[in-house]
């Protein structure tokens, strides 16, 4: 199978990143990772990219222009999918057209549900019986494109924010190699 070329977008610690990197070792997996890029020289997802040898880019987000150079590398690196795995910068609208690739992105909340920032702690302080976490595709609304996969948990009562924390990230990291096989099946 001809697997196609993948970036991955971080900030952070990585862990989506990783199980990303694991599933696309799988010879069935549909996509290959290229390319890692972050606008956070101390992500410490650097350090899988560099455990398995996947070229990154620190990006500076201060330069006006700098989702230009994004821009470039995405086409010379012939980049089909980019995958937003905790990037915690705004794609611009102008980037989404210009890209014309499939952008997706992981969120922790059952969207249309608590968009943006603090999500656990909105679930919490709104006693949410249920939580859990979705991918979808990327438009100029924030967390706001067409959902491609969600995976949710009952929440017990003693489970605090940094419980509900990992419970959504367990299965953050099913949700998106599972959304990419989705999307990749249909075309
Ligand atoms: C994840 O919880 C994801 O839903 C959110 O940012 C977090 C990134 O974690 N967008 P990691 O960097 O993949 O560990």
């Amino acid at each position: 199978m001809v697997k196609k070329n993948a970036c991955i977008f971080i900030s952070g610690f990585g862990s989506n990143l990783k199980s990303l990197i694991r599933s696309s070792r799988d010879p069935v997996f549909p996509i290959k990772i290229n390319l890692v890029i972050t606008n956070n020289p101390n992500a410490q997802g650097i350090l899988h990219a560099k455990k398995y040898s996947i070229p990154f880019l620190i990006i500076n987000t201060r330069r006006r222009d700098y989702e230009n150079i994004i821009l470039r590398e995405i086409n010379k690196n012939k980049i089909s999918i980019i995958c937003l795995a905790g990037y915690m910068k705004i794609i611009s609208k102008r980037f989404i057209f210009n890209a014309k690739k499939k952008i997706l992105n992981i969120h922790p909340s059952l969207l249309p549900k608590y968009k943006g920032l603090n999500t656990f702690e909105k679930v919490v302080k709104n006693k949410e019986k249920k939580t859990g976490c979705t991918v979808h595709y990327v438009n100029e609304k924030l967390d706001g494109g067409k959902i491609i996969n969600q995976k949710s948990f009952y929440i017990n009562k003693e489970d605090n924010i940094n419980v509900i924390k990992e419970k959504t990230q367990k299965l953050e990291y099913k949700a998106f190699p599972e959304a990419i096989v989705k999307i990749f099946r249909y075309i």
